[in-house]
């Protein structure tokens, strides 16, 4: 189903009338503050949750030709994208079956076969091992075994994602509802215009969660954030699997950008991408905010317990010349630092983790307009499973399935 605009709108009605939080609305117990800090609940993340879920790895104009690759190492495990032959692209761990050189050792660039570069194994595209130096002096070696790993690797248009789980269903499946209510997006034709990474002294959830909630924007985005969004009429929506979705209308009498006009607008984008302030998040470490001028994700990856890697994109309709003239969301100077709204986040991200990494851990309340954070934290203690987990981490299933889409309690 496409974005039901109707069902929005008598939401943000429903939001701005209301005088507490819906009836039957879960009360949500306190976020444990040690899930922010503590080193083991970060290898959990990072070796259980990282390795089951389908994180966005590349774009397929990073690697436009059969022939060429990309190295991606954000989630740990050295990986490199290869567009095939006949037009797919693969995802193999970057780890020679010999003695474990990187088969890839520059960054990108465009091969017919990956040769390691210490002795020289080749490998196909498709990780298959095609010739051993000196093979003779090997006793019992077997080729057809003996490849480079394959990972899953399937596109949602451009975007290119890996899974490192050969269990976890299919990257629509795990996206569920947001496939359709993406496809006016176009995501098959999007150009990528930059992908910038930022380093941030943080736990990643504080600075992924600072997109999952409007309560703090008149605070720190008063002159950024605040005008486009009427944070009254916000409606906050849970899907399955830990994904979620906020709606706010733009204020009547804003007008959007001048830097805006210069590019041209994703055609298909309906009503709510051109009349609200949109963003969903995609479990665990994905935003993806839409609108009809760019699509400009944006991902946290774990870097420590407390760092963070802050990676931005700008993806637009074709603006028809050289790749450096494309828009630019998240970044000023063609990269030099973080956009004034990011620099507001991450200022006050940073202050948090030093803070809590000070102080004693606490509970964290939540209230319901920031019950997406809720959900994903629910969700990763669902995704790390409750087992390996010590009892005073975990968060309760408290925000369960008759709260997820499409279920719509709060107009029944
Ligand atoms: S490590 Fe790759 S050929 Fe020896
Ligand atoms: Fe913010």
């Amino acid at each position: 189903m496409p974005i039901d605009t109707q069902r929005l709108h008598q939401l943000m009605d429903y939001e701005a009338a209301r005088d507490a939080p819906p009836t039957n609305f879960p009360a949500l117990p306190p976020i444990p503050s040690a899930r922010y800090t503590d080193a083991g609940f970060y290898e959990l993340e990072r070796q259980v949750m990282f390795r089951k879920t389908w994180l966005l790895a590349g774009h397929l104009d990073e690697i436009p030709e059969p022939g060429n690759f990309q190295r991606w190492d954000m989630a740990g495990l050295p990986v490199v994208l290869v567009h095939t032959e006949d037009g797919s692209v693969n995802a193999l761990l970057n780890r020679c079956s010999h003695r474990g050189a990187p088969v890839a050792m520059a960054n990108k660039g465009k091969k017919k076969r990956f040769t390691c570069p210490y002795h020289g194994w080749s490998y196909a595209h498709d990780g298959q091992l095609l010739a051993v130096r000196d093979a003779r002096d090997f006793r019992d070696l077997d080729m057809s075994a003996s490849g480079l790993q394959r990972l899953r690797c399937e596109r949602l248009g451009k975007l290119i994602f890996v899974n490192f789980d050969s269990h976890t269903p299919s990257l629509r499946e795990c996206l569920g509802a947001l496939v359709d209510e993406w496809a006016e997006f176009d995501l098959e034709h999007c150009r990528l215009s930059r992908r910038d990474r930022f380093t941030v002294r943080c736990n990643w959830k504080i600075a992924m969660e600072a997109n999952l909630e409007v309560y703090h924007v008149p605070s720190i985005h008063g002159r950024t954030v605040a005008p486009v969004l009427d944070s009254r009429r916000n409606v906050n929506t849970f899907y399955p699997g830990g994904h979620s979705r906020m709606v706010a209308p733009i204020p009547a009498g804003h007008t959007n950008p001048a830097w805006q006009s210069r590019w041209p607008e994703i055609t298909n984008a309906g009503e709510i991408a051109r009349t609200c302030t949109q963003s969903y998040s995609v479990f665990p470490n994905l935003v993806m905010p839409l609108n009809q001028f760019v699509i400009p994700p944006i991902q946290f990856w774990p870097d420590g317990p407390d760092q963070c890697i802050v990676e931005t994109w700008t993806m637009a309709p074709d603006w028809g010349s050289t790749a450096e003239n494309g828009p630019d969301m998240w970044t000023e100077d063609a990269g030099a630092r973080p956009s004034l709204v990011l620099r507001e986040d991450i200022e006050m991200s940073e202050a948090i983790q030093e803070t809590l990494d000070a102080t004693h851990a606490t509970g964290i309340p939540l209230s319901y307009q920031e019950a997406r954070i809720y959900h994903a934290h629910q969700s990763a203690d669902a995704a790390i499973g409750r087992e390996r987990i010590p009892a005073d981490l975990q968060v309760e299933a408290v925000l369960n399935e008759p709260w997820w889409h499409p279920n719509e309690p709060r107009l029944a």
